[in-house]
């Protein structure tokens, strides 16, 4: 049967009846326009995008050949790309269409990101891809590449559909928009789109500046401004999630949520990029883009239709109701964080910040920030989210939690965005067993189990949008400045205070101290999502079976300590186990004899629970230390479910003594 069109009202909510809304979706499914449909697990098909010409300033750069080019691939492979379709490249240097055709075979056996190469669909592409040379500042240039852009859409229908996409260092944003004018591109027949990469400005003065200087040429629904976490699945499903699954409409406001955190940890640090990020910082590189996107679908209205500009209204509206930072809110608000020497995630030793390749060795740069936002709308009211980015930490991984408010142990909502991707319910349930105990458990929907669909680049759906004119998934210059206008106090403070303190924090740990203080001053603290791949870095747990590593996924609590901190006490009858994430620690007898020292991947305090005695040693930090601690009723828990457990703790406990 076919999905009917109906009139759908919302429930109204207890608290805030601006949820009402009258919506006008398909009733089994919403599927905004610009995405494939999917159902049952099982890709179906989707329409062809239309037939244009997609002009590529910049393309013998990376992005072409590690991001765009393995998209278009992936379209043609799942024949979403049209017959009447061209690539048309432009950059610096002497390659012509042959030379061009053939890097990029030889970059797509790199990049390409399908299990099997079908040669036949690449070929299909390459004989699309057409090249011409040219300096950004060279009129003739442009003139060559209006006639070739004309000859290859000549007439078909892709004459009529004119994508130019600025793959360029943002230095060469006004001169190629200038000279593209000059040469007509502006006034080609049919539909064209100017598609802008991010950094969209470095600030809101400069953003403002771009999008006029954009808007003297183009109309605004001819901007495409491009943030590449809009093109991954699990973003755009948090605005599916808010639209599909009334039941937690009642509860998405103050009156139900304690607070949410958007974190995006990295484990690399600034790599080649040094020169770039040490004049960008991670809140220009990160929060301004990449966290207010996540922030802007998690919190808006729910749009009353997916109409382009009705979802990019509710997104610019909320971004306006975040409550800008005054004078001194900024100290007391926003941390920030730099990393130091320290140790990988695989064990070999990191670079400080300040020693990577083009970065100031003096540099006021933070590669971590963590701030608290108010929003002032009646739903939001009195409810903070809090953001934290930075490179060089010890786990990559970009969650979305949703905390709810509970007198009792709370529930959590979390969106697993990536490198897990998942939308998992943190909740409780009755533990197996004749006595009526409750244990924490998930409730999770896992892409991997859920779907087949082969994994993009997420460059796909923008490129598709952007043929098809879907500019959903692109910012507005309302969204772009008002994201600017929320971090530019927090860029002006700190540029105009030098943190003393740099680099605070180790590379390979969790961050700096004050953003575990920025949380516990609300009586709150930071989720940390465990992965399977964390927990195997320790020896106690790297052949744990999958229900052991699940249920210590859960039970884990992170806890941050400076050097110095005693975490143990000689004597004390208390049995939680701890594992050691990074930093060392020393076990100090009764008489203050060294008894030995505790490093990262191993655990301690598993004696005094197995021997049920009272701790027999006091252990200290040597250094700041990222610890996971079971309290001592889910480890006595778990010793009693699983066996193996206690009997492989015992052998390395007495190994290790
Ligand atoms: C980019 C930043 O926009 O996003 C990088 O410039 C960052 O510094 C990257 O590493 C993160 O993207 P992703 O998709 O790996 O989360």
């Amino acid at each position: 049967m076919m999905p009917s069109l109906r009139r759908h009202r919302f429930p109204p909510v207890v608290a805030a009846s601006f949820f009402v809304r009258d919506v006008i979706f398909e009733e089994t499914r919403v599927v905004p326009s610009h995405l494939p449909a999917v159902g049952d697990g099982r890709q179906q098909a989707s329409s062809v995008a239309a037939s244009g010409v997609l002009v590529i300033l910049g393309a013998s750069g990376d992005l072409t050949k590690r991001l765009l080019m393995p998209a278009l691939y992936n379209l043609a492979c799942d024949g979403l790309l049209p017959e009447e379709f061209a690539v048309v490249g432009m950059a610096r240097g002497d390659m012509n269409t042959e030379a061009f055709r053939r890097q990029q075979r030889q970059e797509i056996a790199k990049f390409n990101t399908r299990q099997t190469f079908d040669a036949d669909r690449w070929a299909w592409l390459e004989s699309r891809l057409h090249f011409t040379a040219g300096e950004f500042d060279d009129a003739a240039a442009y003139g060559r590449l209006r006639k070739l852009v004309e000859r290859v859409g000549g007439g078909t229908a892709a004459a009529d559909n004119t994508l130019l996409y600025l793959a360029i260092s943002p230095d060469f944003f006004t001169v190629v928009n200038q000279q593209l004018a000059a040469a007509g591109f502006t006034r080609l027949p049919g539909q064209k789109r100017i598609i802008v990469e991010k950094p969209f400005g470095k600030d809101l003065a400069s953003a403002h500046d771009l999008n006029q200087s954009l808007l003297a040429l183009w109309n605004e629904d001819e901007i495409y401004r491009i943030d590449h976490y809009l093109g991954k699945e699990t973003v755009q499903n948090l605005l599916a999630f808010r639209l599909a699954n009334d039941m937690f409409a009642p509860l998405w406001n103050a009156a139900h949520i304690d607070h949410i955190q958007i974190t995006a940890t990295e484990t690399v640090g600034v790599e080649t990029r040094g020169e770039y990020y040490d004049k960008t910082g991670v809140v220009r590189d990160m929060l301004q883009n990449h966290l207010l996107q996540m922030l802007a679908y998690i919190c808006m209205e729910p749009p009353e239709s997916l109409d382009p500009n009705v979802v990019r209204d509710a997104k610019a509206r909320v971004l306006q109701a975040v409550r800008l930072f005054g004078p001194g809110d900024v100290a007391r608000d926003c941390v920030r964080g730099q990393y130091g020497p320290g140790v990988k995630a695989d064990g070999t030793p990191a670079v400080g910040y300040r020693e990577e390749p083009h970065v100031d060795p003096q540099s006021n740069t933070p590669t971590f920030a963590a701030i608290k936002l108010h929003l002032d709308n009646e739903r939001w009211a009195g409810m903070p989210v809090y953001l934290r980015s930075g490179k060089s930490l010890w786990k990559r991984g970009t969650e979305i939690v949703v905390q709810f408010k509970t007198a009792g142990e709370p529930n959590l909502l979390i969106f697993h965005i990536q490198p897990f991707q998942a939308v998992e319910i943190r909740m409780q349930a009755k533990r197996p067993g004749p006595a009526f105990q409750f244990q924490r458990a998930g409730m999770r929907f896992d892409y991997a189990e859920t779907f087949e669909a082969s994994r993009g680049t997420g460059y796909e759906v923008l490129l598709y949008g952007a043929l098809n004119g879907d500019p959903t998934l692109f910012s507005r210059t309302d969204f772009v400045e008002a994201s600017w206008r929320i971090m530019q106090p927090v860029l002006d403070t700190w540029a105009g205070t030098p943190a003393a303190d740099f680099p605070n924090y180790p590379a390979g740990t969790w961050g700096p101290r004050s953003a575990t203080s920025l949380l516990e001053r609300d009586g709150r603290g930071w989720h940390e999502c465990l992965s399977r791949d964390v927990l195997a870095r320790s020896e106690f747990f790297a052949a744990a079976p999958a229900v052991l590593l699940n249920t210590l996924m859960l039970a884990f609590r992170p806890l941050a300590v400076e050097a110095g901190a005693t975490i143990v006490e000689h004597g004390e009858r208390k049995w939680d186990l701890y594992v050691v994430c990074r930093g060392e620690l020393e076990a100090v007898g009764p008489a203050g004899n060294r008894l030995g020292v505790v490093k990262a991947g191993e655990c301690f305090g598993e004696m005094a629970l197995l021997l049920n005695q009272p701790r027999s040693a006091t252990v200290r930090a040597v250094s700041p230390c990222d610890l996971l601690v079971l309290d001592a009723d889910d480890f006595g828990r778990i010793i009693a479910d699983f066996p193996q457990a206690e009997a492989d703790l015992r052998r390395i406990a007495t190994s290790r003594r």
